[in-house]
């Protein structure tokens, strides 16, 4: 496996790869892997003959008063664990060889951002397409995996690579899911003991809904009360959204009538925890 740093290692890399006909999958991650991004790996290795890994916690995409500092990171399991998966070129970038002196270039969409983490999250969007564009300009991959967990952000990506002409395919890799249905995220490794039975209730609200949908309760009125009186039994957590939307625009919808997102985000003693499900509407 090979291991590079700067942005011209990769750059010859990609080259010397397309010119030998190889298809490039890359999967962009934050490090500290799980099984969540181990899936994504297993995707890209099934959609490519060449797979690459990114490690790189983007400063750009932390607001001010976010959890950059105390990001866990665990480079040499992320480097075990990304052999034992078979990716062929992991690059670990500097904050610097990205972002250098006199960096001034943002991508920025104009509606995706502008509902669900992208309301309390000024900054968060502008830094991921900023990252990824510049990612894609080094990496040169033809495939791209992304979590569905963090559905925005697969959203907003497609959305990008559409209008900028990137010549990628995006691939959305389906939530992976501790046994007692926690979705798998890097920032599950703050959670303590006791604050279990909080984090859980994320995706015991979506199983409910689907369930009131099933039953025939499609008002989104009614489905968002019901979640919040879910989450009101923690006083340890404190709601940012709950949102039932048209999937592709992120507009909220009035009822499940079609297949709809159905996104939470909430604080759990300041961790951040989001998760999302289609509710499969009647139509
Ligand atoms: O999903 C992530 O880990 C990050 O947002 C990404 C796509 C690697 C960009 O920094």
């Amino acid at each position: 496996m090979e291991i590079l740093h700067t942005v011209a290692e990769m750059q010859t890399r990609a080259d010397k790869m397309r010119t030998a006909g190889k298809t490039t999958a890359f999967v962009p991650t934050m490090g500290y892997l799980h099984e969540g991004h181990l899936s994504l790996l297993r995707i890209g290795k099934n959609n490519g003959d060449d797979l690459v890994l990114s490690i790189f916690v983007n400063p750009a995409q932390f607001g001010p008063n976010e959890d950059l500092a105390s990001y866990p990171r665990s480079l040499e399991t992320d480097l075990k664990l990304a052999e034992q998966e078979g990716v062929d070129a992991v690059f670990i970038p500097t904050d610097k060889a990205l972002y250098q002196e006199g960096y001034q270039t943002y991508v920025q969409l104009d509606k995706l951002p502008g509902h669900l983490c992208g309301l309390s999250r000024p900054v968060f969007f502008k830094g991921i397409a900023t990252v990824v564009t510049q990612l894609f300009n080094i990496v040169k991959p033809r495939v791209a995996v992304f979590g569905e967990k963090d559905f925005q952000q697969l959203a907003i990506i497609r959305q990008l690579v559409t209008d900028l002409k990137f010549d990628i395919s995006i691939l959305g890799g389906p939530i992976v899911r501790e046994i007692d249905g926690l979705a798998m995220s890097s920032r599950n490794a703050y959670l303590k003991p006791e604050m279990r039975p909080a984090a859980l209730s994320l995706s015991q609200a979506l199983t409910m809904a689907q369930e009131m949908v099933h039953e025939g309760i499609c008002a989104t009125d009614v489905i968002v009360e019901k979640t919040k009186r879910h989450f009101a039994q923690h006083s340890s957590i404190e709601v940012d959204y709950i949102s039932i939307c048209d999937p592709s625009t992120l507009d909220g919808v009035a009822a499940v009538e079609q297949d709809s997102l159905m996104a939470l985000a909430v604080n759990l003693d300041k961790i951040r925890l989001i998760d999302n499900r289609i509710l499969k509407g009647k139509k």
